[in-house]
């Protein structure tokens, strides 16, 4: 059965004080973490003045890797834990508690040069994917970007070898995207340009234009 939004808000509250530690040596489904959130940051570059927000920013990880201090850095996320450690290591960062599905923001429609998410995105439960796609989509500044990294696989026979070879550390509250329904969703909300990169063994990223 997959997890509730309570019950994810409870784990990464509850999460958020080790977090950053724990996944410097990170294992299961986030094997090979800090190696794709490099290969994730060289699919785009953020000029300088440019917007950015991350969604489930967590602990700012990628926003720290993606952005300078040319860049504005906004963060949402579900867990108001997470969203405290985050800015104590980005005293700067302009953080609100906030969803895929219900962002807040009102006020920033059309705001955003760069939206960015790191191992997020499979958190929003997959009828609610493409209302997700459109919030960003409108959130975005005409031809800004859009930028996915998470637990992902190319079709359901690699993401049944990926839970064999994972074993006991499958998580199976979790749905996992597959790249060619998500590359469809992209394209329905009118995203363009998008292109995937498999960054490692059970992850994949996404850059598309709006
Ligand atoms: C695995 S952590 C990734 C954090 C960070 N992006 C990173 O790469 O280290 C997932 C984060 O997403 C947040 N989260 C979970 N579901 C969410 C949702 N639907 N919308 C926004 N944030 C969510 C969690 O609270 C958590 O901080």
């Amino acid at each position: 059965m997959l997890r509730t939004k309570d019950a994810t808000q409870n784990l990464f509250d509850d999460w958020a004080k080790t977090y950053t530690e724990d996944l410097q040596n990170a294992a299961g489904p986030l094997f090979g973490y800090k190696h794709s959130l490099e290969e994730a940051c060289k699919m785009i570059q953020l000029s300088k003045g440019s917007t950015l927000l991350d969604v489930g920013i967590g602990t700012g990880a990628f926003a720290a890797s993606l952005s300078d201090e040319g860049n504005e850095v906004w963060g949402i996320d579900l867990s108001e834990n997470m969203l405290k450690e985050c800015k104590k290591r980005y005293p700067t960062y302009i953080l609100h508690q906030g969803t895929f599905t219900e962002p807040g923001l009102k006020d920033k429609i059309e705001s955003f040069d760069v939206i960015a998410s790191s191992f997020c995105f499979h958190e929003v439960l997959p009828d609610e994917r493409q209302t997700a796609c459109e919030k960003m989509y409108t959130l975005l500044k005409p031809d800004g970007k859009f930028l996915v990294l998470d637990i992902m696989f190319a079709s359901q026979s690699a993401m049944n070898n990926a839970r064999k070879q994972i074993g006991h550390y499958w998580d199976s509250t979790e749905n996992y995207p597959l790249v060619q329904t998500l590359d469809e969703m992209l394209r329905h909300v009118g995203f363009k340009h998008i292109s995937w990169k498999n960054t490692g063994p059970f992850h994949w990223a996404f850059s598309a234009q709006k």
